[in-house]
C-alpha cells in the first residue's frame, strides 16, 4: 500500500500567512499539520509516500526533505494549478501504480490515527472507504447520505447548498485502483475543480463497494483560523511539561509548559498549556493558556493567550492579544499615545480587530 498526500493548493481562508507559507506548514504546538499526518502514514505501516505539492513545493520540501526524518520514503509529485483532489490523484497515477493506497489532505487533523481504519481496509477489501464525521454545519465540505436500513453510503455532494445529512468526508479516504477509472471520466465542477467526491459517487454509481467508517473523535480541516487555534489548543493539553532551556528565578511557570532549549524567560509568568520554541525571548510577559510561540521570536512587556506565533516574530509592550495567528517576522508594538491613531502595515487579506 502506497499514501499519496495533498499538500498543494491555495489555502485562501489562512490569508496573509499562506500568501507566503503553505497552508500545511502553519504549526501546530510548534510542529506543521502535514507532519502530524505523516506521523500517523508511518504509523499505519506505509512507507511509500507522494507527496502532491504545488506552488509552495520549495517549502513543503524543504520541511519534510527525503521523509527519512518520518521513516517513510517521499516522492513529490509536482500539480502545476490547484484543480482539484481528483486532479491530484490524475498526476500522480505513475507514482501509484496499480497499488492500493491512501489519500490524506494535508491540512487535516485526526486524533488516534489512521492504523485501524488501513487494517480494516485491507480486511474487508471495498473498492473504496471513506470516513464521515457529523458537524453541525455540513457546507463546506463533501456530504454523504447513507441507506436509512443498509447503513451504506447512497450518495455524495460536494459542499453542497442544502446538505442532505450532517455526516461530511473526513480528509482520508482508502482506495484501490478502481478509483483511477472514476477519475478519468470526470470533468470540472462548477468550482473548476476535478471532485474526489464525484469519482467516489461514480464508483457507487457503477455498483463497486464503497465502505464508510463514522468516527466520533478528534477531526478538523484546518483551513481556518479558528480551526488552526482549536487543534493547537487540543495538542497543547497533551503536552508533556519539560524546560530545557533558562527560566530566570523571577520567572512563574504554573501547568504543562515546554520551554525549548535555547530559549529564555526572565520575569514572566507562563500559564500551560503553552510552548516555547527554540531561541525565542521572553521577558516581563504574562503568557496564558493554550499559546505557541515558535521559535526565534521576542516576546516583551507582553500578554498573550490562546493563540499562535510563528517564528521570528516580534510582540512589544502590547497586552493583551488572545485568539490570534500571528505569521513569521510579523511585528506588534503599541501605538504611540498621541496621536490617537493606529498605524498599520498589514498584508492583503489581513483581519484586525482593535480594540478603541
Ligand atoms: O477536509 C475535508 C474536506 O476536504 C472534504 O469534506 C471535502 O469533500 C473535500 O473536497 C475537501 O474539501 P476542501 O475544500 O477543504 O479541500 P481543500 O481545497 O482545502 O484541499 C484539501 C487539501 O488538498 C489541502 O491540503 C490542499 C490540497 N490540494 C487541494 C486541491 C484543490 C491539493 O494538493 N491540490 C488541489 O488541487
Amino acid at each position: 500500500m502506497k499514501a499519496l498526500v495533498l499538500s498543494g493548493g491555495s489555502g485562501t481562508r489562512l490569508r496573509p500567512i499562506t500568501h507566503t507559507s503553505a497552508k500545511q506548514l502553519v504549526p501546530v504546538a510548534n510542529k506543521p499539520v502535514l507532519f502530524y499526518g505523516l506521523e500517523a502514514i508511518a504509523a499505519a505501516g506505509v512507507t511509500d509516500v507522494g507527496i502532491v505539492v504545488g506552488d509552495t513545493a520549495p517549502l513543503i520540501e524543504a520541511a519534510v526533505g527525503d521523509g527519512s526524518k518520518f521513516g517513510i520514503k517521499v516522492t513529490y509529485i509536482r500539480q502545476l494549478a490547484p484543480l482539484g483532489l481528483a486532479h491530484a490523484v490524475l498526476i500522480a497515477r505513475e507514482f501509484l501504480g496499480d497499488d492500493d493506497f491512501v489519500m490524506y489532505l494535508g491540512d487535516n487533523f485526526i486524533v488516534g490515527g489512521i492504523t485501524a481504519l488501513v487494517e480494516e481496509f485491507k480486511a474487508a477489501g471495498p473498492a473504496a472507504q471513506i470516513m464521515l464525521q457529523q458537524v453541525s454545519d455540513p457546507r463546506s465540505f463533501g456530504v454523504a447520505e447513507l441507506d436509512e436500513v443498509t447503513g451504506r453510503v447512497k450518495n455524495l455532494e460536494e459542499k453542497p447548498k442544502h446538505p442532505k445529512s450532517d455526516l461530511v468526508l473526513v480528509g482520508v479516504y482508502l482506495f484501490t485502483a478502481a478509483i483511477h477509472e472514476a477519475v478519468a471520466g470526470l470533468k470540472p465542477s462548477w468550482r473548476g475543480e476535478l471532485e474526489i467526491t464525484e469519482a467516489i459517487q461514480w464508483l457507487l454509481d457503477n455498483g463497486r463497494t464503497v465502505h464508510s467508517t463514522t468516527i466520533t473523535g478528534y477531526w478538523k480541516d484546518t483551513g481556518n483560523v479558528t480551526d488552526m487555534l482549536e487543534v493547537n489548543r487540543l495538542v497543547l493539553e497533551g503536552l508533556e511539561p519539560r524546560l530545557d532551556g533558562t527560566v530566570s528565578d523571577d520567572s512563574e511557570i504554573i501547568g504543562r509548559v515546554v520551554v525549548e532549549e535555547g530559549a529564555t524567560v526572565t520575569g514572566s509568568r507562563i500559564v500551560g498549556p503553552a510552548i516555547i520554541g527554540a531561541g525565542s525571548t521572553i521577558s516581563g510577559c504574562y503568557i496564558g493558556p493554550f499559546t505557541a510561540i515558535d521559535e526565534n521570536c521576542l516576546v516583551d512587556d507582553s500578554e498573550i493567550e490562546y493563540s499562535i506565533v510563528l517564528s521570528d516574530a516580534s510582540l512589544r509592550g502590547v497586552r493583551r492579544i488572545e485568539a490570534s495567528l500571528i505569521g513569521h517576522h510579523a511585528e506588534v508594538t503599541p501605538a504611540p499615545r498621541v496621536p490617537r491613531a493606529h498605524r498599520l502595515v498589514l498584508g492583503d487579506h489581513s483581519k484586525v480587530q482593535i480594540s478603541s
